[in-house]
């Protein structure tokens, strides 16, 4: 098998142990359905004959590795945020009895040792150690604004620690900056977590100034890809819903109706 064959099957092995999908096929669909709906299956029918392994026998799933994050609003102006995750491929690997998903894996979510605080961003304060009866944090940020009592934006994403820079600056963006939701989304994010002492900027998102006036400022600053995959809906001043898809991830969509 050439390099490049042994390259899309791994990414394509990556993607199918990925937590959404599987989550979403084990509690939804179940694993035939989900693939009748996304095109060829990956396996035969009968596990007692091999199927042939070929590139050009599959189709891409479309789900991510992400954690995902679900915005939804319906006629009712009733809302729902939704960040879930199952953190590794298959979370825990534990499969509730009788119920059919997977239950996830947030240990790295916990500090590890007390006083272990390290240049990583790993912090070694008591309250966050693994403790009998505790819950570890959670950057998962799902956010539902009211104005005047009424409904006026949903958001949330994945991304670990960058998600609550990312909920907030979409929620800057529409609010201060007058932005409507798609522009809330397309706007460039940075990312400063205390440790490492650096502003993560994504890439294209600021002008080469911005850069150049924080540099100036004292700030290291190190480029990156995307952060985040926000979905974000906001009731405009008209009543209608407008929906923000996120263009980081491939995945997403924004649907009314
Ligand atoms: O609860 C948390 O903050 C993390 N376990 C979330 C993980 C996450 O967003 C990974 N996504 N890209």
């Amino acid at each position: 098998m050439n390099a490049p064959t042994q390259s899309v099957i791994a990414r394509f092995l990556g993607r199918l142990a990925t937590p959404r999908l599987f989550l979403i096929a084990a509690t939804l669909l179940g694993l035939d359905l989900a693939w009748q709906k996304h095109g060829s299956k990956p396996w035969k029918d009968n596990p007692n004959e091999a199927s042939v392994s070929s590139p050009s026998s599959f189709s891409w799933p479309t789900e991510s590795q992400e954690t995902t994050h679900l915005s939804v609003v319906d006629e009712m102006r009733n809302a729902v945020s939704m960040t879930y995750t199952l953190e590794y491929g298959y979370g825990s690997r534990i499969v509730v009895p009788g119920a059919g998903f997977l239950l996830n894996n947030e240990m790295g979510d916990v500090n590890s040792a007390p006083e272990m605080t390290d240049e990583r961003g790993n912090i070694g304060t008591r309250p966050n150690l693994a403790l009998p009866g505790k819950r570890m944090l959670s950057s998962m940020s799902p956010t539902i604004l009211a104005r005047d009592g009424k409904l006026f934006m949903v958001t949330g994403s994945p991304g670990g620690r960058t998600i609550i820079n990312t909920v907030l600056m979409t929620i800057l963006n529409v609010v201060d900056f007058g932005m409507n939701a798609q522009e809330a989304v397309d706007a460039g994010r940075i990312h400063h977590q205390w440790l490492p002492d650096r502003i993560n900027y994504e890439r294209y998102g600021f002008s080469a100034d911005t850069i150049a006036r924080l540099r100036a400022m004292g700030h290291t600053v190190n480029e990156q890809g995307g952060q985040g995959v926000a979905d974000v809906i906001v009731v405009g001043s008209d009543g209608v819903l407008e929906g923000g898809l996120d263009r980081r991830a491939p995945d997403g969509g924004a649907a009314g109706k």
